[in-house]
């Protein structure tokens, strides 16, 4: 199967910055890909490698098997940048305007994308008096209108109410249950991880994930995965953890963290308790998928 966007050590350099540094991917028809990282990370400039808007400075990207830029692009629907359009036209009528310029859009699909992005009321305001979330879905409604095969979004949910954020993934849901590709951009993980399930995530320009969304737990984790252990006797469990070759940290007095590999997690408990140790509670420390991405991505305490 051909892939849908595929990127070879994408490589961007300003000066003596690396804005992405020898990036790979490949993504294939139909996936839903979340394209995660902190500011400055490199998540614009990618898109806009993959959209033909910048030349990388080595490397390439294809789409639909075709080199970018070439004719790839045709079906590609893009929302990069700040939106642009005629303020003193409508939203229908900058939608108009654009399919004309594209050629082959019927206009029934004008009202069909307005209402996938819920604008019918609002598609008849001149766009000077939109709203910033009213300007983001008319941007998704424009990148809609020919049925393009690959989306690439930078931020789609920004400026948007949670109503709002949570119509944008309900249309991209819709979208690629249609079979589109779509690799969206996020700097936060809550906004799509209910759409997603796999994650690229982006850190000064180089890509630290590459996989399934629950894998970030593992991957935050590698050398181990941080548990809070506690049992009716804390010295006893910490003498048991360190016989049994782990290092722990005493938590109280009848606690203790102990990072252990993720392959060893399940028989802990019982060499636990073959140990003499009763154990009351043991959990992940490492708790949500936010503070894995975080970790991973090395923003923990990085001041912004
Ligand atoms: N045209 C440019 N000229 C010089 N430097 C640039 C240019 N565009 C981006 N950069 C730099 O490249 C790096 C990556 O920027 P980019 O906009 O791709 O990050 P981002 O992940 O989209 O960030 P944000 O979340 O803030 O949108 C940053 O250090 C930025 O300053
Ligand atoms: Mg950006």
């Amino acid at each position: 199967m051909t892939s849908a966007i595929t990127a070879s050590s994408l490589t961007k350099r300003y000066g003596r910055v690396r804005a992405v540094d020898a990036v790979s991917f490949d993504i294939q028809p139909g996936e839903i890909v979340g394209f995660l990282g902190p500011n400055g990370a490199g998540k614009t400039t990618t898109l806009r490698m993959l959209a033909g808007l910048v030349r990388p400075s080595t490397g390439s990207c294809s789409l639909l098997g075709s080199p970018v830029p070439g004719a790839g692009l045709r079906e590609v629907g893009t929302m990069i940048e700040e939106p642009s359009f005629y303020p003193y036209l409508t939203g229908r009528g900058n939608l108009r305007h654009a399919a004309i310029l594209h050629g082959g859009v019927p206009e029934s699909r004008i009202d069909e994308v307005l209402g996938f992005v819920r604008m019918e009321r609002a598609a008849d305001k001149k766009v000077r008096a939109y709203s910033q979330g009213m300007r983001q879905r008319l941007a998704l409604a424009r990148a809609l209108l020919w049925r393009p095969r690959v989306l690439l979004l930078d931020e789609p949910t920004n400026g948007l109410d949670p109503a709002g954020i949570a119509e944008v993934r309900e249309a991209l849901r819709t979208v690629a249950a249609e079979g589109v590709t779509v690799l969206v951009s996020s700097h936060i993980l809550a906004e799509i991880e209910k759409l997603v399930e796999r994650i690229l995530a982006i850190d000064r320009g180089v890509l630290r994930y590459d996989g399934p969304l629950h894998g970030l737990l593992e991957a935050a984790g590698a050398g181990g995965v941080e548990y809070d252990i506690e049992a009716t006797d804390g010295p006893a469990l910490v003498a048991a953890l360190e016989r049994i070759g782990y290092a722990p940290v005493a938590r109280g007095e009848r606690g203790a963290s102990v990072a252990i590999p993720s392959n060893q997690a399940a028989g802990l408990l019982a060499r636990l308790g073959a140990e003499g140790v009763e154990v009351i509670e043991a959990r992940r420390a490492t708790a949500t998928l936010e503070e894995a991405y975080l970790k991973l991505v090395g923003a923990e305490g990085r001041p912004s």
